[in-house]
């Protein structure tokens, strides 16, 4: 099929590449002038495991291209995705200036019958706003329809994701445009529920507010066990046996970040209060996220008999493994509450560090895992990186001023650290 997909971030992309792979002809667009240069020479804007393999390969067989006008790319395709972004506004509330001056623009165009997909996250109602603004451009309603197909990859697994999605929401008013979708998809055989465009667009928030709210449980459950010497890790395993609740997104850690749990949250919350309901779960489970880093962070200054002219060495500065993104990233809390009390930090992460770096200048950066220690009072480890996960441990105690970490995501066993004369302390667990 002929596809557009008008937003090269990280759904954009992703999705496009994909689509490409599966034999469609596709037209990815930009308006930075930049990003489309180096996606027409086989370079990625964003960090994703594979990513640039499969723009190459893609480009080579021309099923994919990088443009910059919205309306060409519209006049070539019978389906247009937006993929562009939906930040939080200065109220929490997804600002919907990109996706509307889109909508703009392919109403500008459209000349047939033509689908348009919303796949940026979008608060409730967003599909008839799209409608609206593309009727509003002189086009009638016979030769467009809009859907929504709420995107679900997460970053540093994104093209696994998108290739085997648990399932796929189609959200639209007419059956008939829906079923463009579903002969688009129906290549990965996955399960399809076809809804209409309010349920999708909620479907996906409510999707993202319920996994953040499982991390916030079994973080409040972490501050519990370490009150009573119980371990998290058991406790998630016994609680993640029951086929009702599952043993995924339960690791207890140093809370959530990253690009849509944060936006997600907080967009429900909006739209809840819109609709007249005061999501106080919610709330709770944005509260217990703030304070999880801030209570760890206070078990290090404790230990440490404050953090005033202290050392740490934090390992991990990415919101999670396997990206360079820093949206939320729970380093960057830490980071900012050891220098105002006084600390100094020495980090490392394999490939967010220049991001950070454009935040917090004043910090140490490490060229290899190991410098963090040099000296270090204690270590944080923040992200859970494969490389940090069977370090030298001796060589890194060696170079410390202390044999203290601070396990910030439970990757090493107390047994372990123990045996290399660390001091060990973890969330979830009484030191
Ligand atoms: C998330 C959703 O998983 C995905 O479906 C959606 O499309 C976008 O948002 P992503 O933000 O890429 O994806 O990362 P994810 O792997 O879900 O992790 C989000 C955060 O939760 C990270 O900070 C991670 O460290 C944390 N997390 C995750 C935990 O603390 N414990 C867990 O058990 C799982």
């Amino acid at each position: 099929m002929r596809v557009a997909v008008i937003g090269t971030g990280y759904v954009g992309l992703v999705t496009g590449v994909v689509l490409a792979d599966m034999g469609n002809d596709v037209i990815c667009v930009d308006n930075d002038p930049s990003k489309v240069e180096k996606l027409r020479n086989g370079i990625s804007p964003i960090y994703e495991p594979g990513i640039e393999e499969m723009i190459r390969r893609n480009l080579n067989d021309q099923s994919i291209r990088f443009e910059a006008s919205i309306a060409d790319a519209t006049q070539a395709s019978e389906i247009v995705f937006i993929a562009v972004g939906t930040p939080p506004g200065e109220d929490g509330t997804p600002d919907l200036t990109a996706v509307r001056a889109v909508a703009r623009e392919i109403g500008k165009a459209i000349d047939k019958y033509t689908v348009v997909v919303n796949k940026s996250t979008v608060p409730v109602g967003s599909g008839d706003l799209v409608e609206n603004i593309i009727a509003e451009q002189g086009v009638s309603k016979e030769l467009f329809d809009v859907v929504s197909n709420p995107e679900f990859l997460r970053e540093g697994s994104a093209i696994h994701d998108t290739l085997e999605p648990d399932r796929i929401v189609i959200g639209a008013k007419k059956r008939e445009a829906a079923n463009k979708l579903v002969e688009l998809y129906a290549p990965l055989e996955k399960p399809m529920y076809i809804t209409d465009l309010n349920s999708a667009e909620l479907i996906k928030y409510a999707s993202n507010s319920f996994l953040a709210m499982k991390i916030s449980f079994i973080n409040a459950i972490s501050r519990l066990c370490e009150a009573c010497g119980a371990n998290v890790s058991d406790v998630a395993k016994g609680m993640g046996a029951d086929k009702r609740i599952g043993p995924l997104f339960l690791q207890a850690g140093l809370g959530w970040g990253g690009s849509c749990f944060p936006k997600d949250v907080e967009g429900l919350i909006k739209v809840a209060e819109g609709l007249g309901y005061d999501f106080e779960l919610l709330k709770a489970t944005q509260e217990i996220n703030t304070t999880q880093t801030l209570h760890f962070l206070g078990r290090v200054e404790k230990r440490l008999g404050g953090l005033q002219g202290k050392k740490i060495g934090m390992l991990g500065l990415a919101f999670k493994p396997n990206t360079d993104d820093i949206r939320d990233a729970k380093s960057l809390v830490l980071i900012e509450e050891i220098l105002n009390k006084g600390g100094s930090v020495h980090a490392y992460d394999p490939v967010a560090q220049e991001n950070v770096e454009k935040v917090y200048p004043q910090i140490q950066y490490a060229d290899h895992v190991f410098d963090v220690a040099e000296g270090a009072d204690a270590i944080i480890l923040v992200t859970e990186w494969n490389e940090f996960k069977q370090l030298d441990l001796e060589k890194l105690g060696s170079k410390m001023k202390n044999r203290i970490l601070f396990d910030g995501r439970r990757v090493y066993s107390r047994a372990s650290m123990e045996k290399a004369g660390f001091e060990y302390y973890t969330i979830g667990q009484a030191q």
